[in-house]
């Protein structure tokens, strides 16, 4: 017969005080990612990265005849559980909500909506997931790594597409099922080049870029203040944008 306390059978009391663990657990994890995020936050905009994105952002701003809307990151990777990746994955979440904001502060000027925020990656856990709904970031679910799941009803035209160090695969499943017309990810003539000429990988970046790039604006985001530590591991990143023959507004 198991023992009560207080009344309550030990079984539920035990569930009780694991349930207040994890919640305080939780507590305790979100708020030190919230301490970290915030200090990452003010690295990025304090760097020199922030102002060559400022710039390619502005560029593609204002040759755009509609505003950007929405703003989909995907393969974050899970970046609650300390591990050597975590740094640089809680940075490429900073620069995620400082490429949002900036958009959002060259559209308000003439107006334009405040971007909607999504993310998705199959390997987020609980805590990334109770951490990014606190940053109004909602989540998104795909069945599989090769498929892009519920990002897919949410990539359109006008949405940033956020993607720092994506795998290959999801790269392709995204670029075949999507239409992208401004994307935030990795550098493709840097990622071809990555990969030893004759490898499946290399022929995949190298069709993928000139299916899917090759059409696109592409600058390169160089800027020191920010990827400085080796420990980081950044990969070369790039802004790639459709050009529009018609200018929105020259104001901006
Ligand atoms: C090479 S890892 C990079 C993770 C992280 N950006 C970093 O720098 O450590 C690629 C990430 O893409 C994610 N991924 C794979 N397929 C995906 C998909 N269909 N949608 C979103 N993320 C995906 C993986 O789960 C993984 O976290």
């Amino acid at each position: 017969m198991p023992h009560a306390v207080h009344g309550q059978p030990e079984s539920r009391r035990r569930a009780s005080d694991k349930a207040t663990k994890t919640t305080a657990r939780n507590k305790k994890t979100n708020s030190s990612l919230q301490q970290q995020y915030e200090n990452l936050r003010t690295m990025f905009d304090d760097s020199l990265l922030s102002t060559s994105l400022a710039a390619s952002l502005r560029a593609k701003v204002i040759t755009s005849r509609s505003p950007i809307t929405r703003a989909v990151s995907l393969g974050l990777g899970s970046f609650a559980e300390r591990s050597k990746d975590q740094p640089r994955r809680l940075k490429q979440l900073a620069m995620f909500m400082a490429a949002a904001a900036q958009i959002n502060a060259l559209q308000a000027t003439t107006g334009g909506p405040q971007l909607e925020l999504f993310a998705q990656d199959p390997t987020f856990t609980k805590p990334d997931i109770s951490f990014l709904t606190s940053l109004g970031i909602r989540v998104l679910k795909t069945p599989s790594p090769s498929e892009m799941g519920e990002a897919q009803s949410y990539i359109d035209p006008n949405t940033l597409v956020y993607s720092p160090f994506l795998t290959i695969e999801a790269y392709e499943a995204l670029l075949s099922a999507c239409s992208v017309n401004l994307l935030l990810g990795d550098d493709f003539q840097a990622l071809k080049r990555k990969f030893d000429k004759n490898t499946s990988d290399h022929h995949l970046v190298d069709r993928l870029g000139k299916t899917h790039m090759a059409g696109l604006e592409r600058r390169s985001l160089t800027g020191s203040g920010f990827w400085d530590a080796a420990e980081d591991q950044p990969f070369p990143m790039a802004l790639y944008w459709k050009r529009e023959v018609a200018a929105r507004t020259s104001k901006l």
